[in-house]
């Protein structure tokens, strides 16, 4: 059995043997917090679209996932890789979640620590996986705007409008610019965002790097770094080639795309070349982050 939300985040590799339910439970709920004027909780049914419920909550004056507009997919589908853009992931802003429990079919909650959260990542990309069927999600969100624009470029563009501190809506349509110029639409060209995770390696292995690539960019992360996987297969020539039908998308690397008629299989062996170039030139292996199925 698959579930599905937006199907956004799928890598097809063959038809699929069994039921596929398409989660389109509906409904959002805004209530006060009792303890905190400054805070509103939302609850939103799994089957909502994520960008419309998040353009939702900035409309009623609830404010905390700007940064994570436009994001494709389902408010359900969120949480299973943590959804992250622009210095924000869903976690930083998920109070719990509601989930029927296919083993034992009772309905269950999951508060944000018991989602075992981590980068693309949760319990139900891990040992949960396939286990459970979110059908809510509850949000804590605030009154008044804290912008976050700590992501490269952010701060200056607002700076340069003479927009001290804007608004969750200002910071959303923003956000939507900056990635319908990055980023291919799926209602127009195949694609499952980031094909890959950024690989995070040692400081040992990064300064090997770039001793050949000072240009390489990175980011501190732990007791590593995160290297832009984007940056390492534009460095080898990826960028905007094809084989056949799959593709590599000409404004961003890290995104596979299908100019027609590519199968999961033919999107899976281009990236098998591009994983194995990255390997053999920076002895870094890259993650495929969709999910594929069947595995
Ligand atoms: N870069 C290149 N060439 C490319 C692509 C990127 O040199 O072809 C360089 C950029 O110049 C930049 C760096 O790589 O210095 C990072 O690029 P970008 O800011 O576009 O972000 P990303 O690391 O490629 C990640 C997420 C995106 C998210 C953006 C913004 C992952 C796997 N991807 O991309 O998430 O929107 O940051 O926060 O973490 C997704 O998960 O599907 C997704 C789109």
């Amino acid at each position: 059995m698959l579930v599905l939300g937006g199907g956004s985040n799928l890598i097809l590799v063959d038809d699929i043997p069994g039921l596929v339910i398409l989660n389109r439970l509906q409904g959002i709920t805004v209530k006060a917090d009792a303890d905190d004027p400054a805070k509103v909780c939302v609850t939103a049914a799994a089957g909502e679209n994520w960008h419309d419920f998040v353009r939702y909550t900035l409309e009623s004056g609830a404010y905390g996932l700007e940064n994570l507009s436009l994001i494709p997919g389902t408010v359900g589908a969120a949480p299973m890789q943590n959804i992250g853009a622009y210095g924000i992931e869903i976690k930083d802003r998920m109070l719990s979640l509601r989930a029927l429990d296919r083993e034992t079919g009772e309905l269950c909650e999951f508060t944000t620590e018991a989602c075992e959260f981590g980068y693309r990542d949760s319990i139900f990309k891990q040992r949960a996986a396939g286990r459970y069927i979110i059908t809510e999600v509850t949000f804590m969100l605030s009154r008044k705007c804290q912008p976050v624009l700590a992501y490269a470029g952010l701060a200056d563009h607002f700076a340069g409008l003479g927009i001290e501190s804007p608004d969750g809506l200002q910071v959303s349509d923003y956000i939507c610019q900056v990635r319908r110029a990055k980023l291919p639409d799926p209602a127009d060209i195949g694609n499952a965002g980031s094909f890959f995770k950024n690989p995070v390696v040692s400081a040992a292995r990064r300064e090997a790097i770039l001793k050949d690539y000072p240009d390489l960019v990175s980011f501190a992360d732990g007791d590593g770094y995160k290297l832009a996987a984007g940056w390492l297969i534009d460095r080898l020539g990826w960028k905007g080639r094809s084989q056949g039908d799959a593709g590599v998308y000409d404004k961003q690397a890290l995104v596979l795309v299908n100019h027609g008629a590519a199968s999961g299989a033919d999107i899976l062996r281009l990236a098998g070349a591009i994983q194995e170039d990255v390997f053999s030139h920076f002895n870094v292996r890259l993650e495929i982050e969709p999910r594929t199925f069947p595995q």
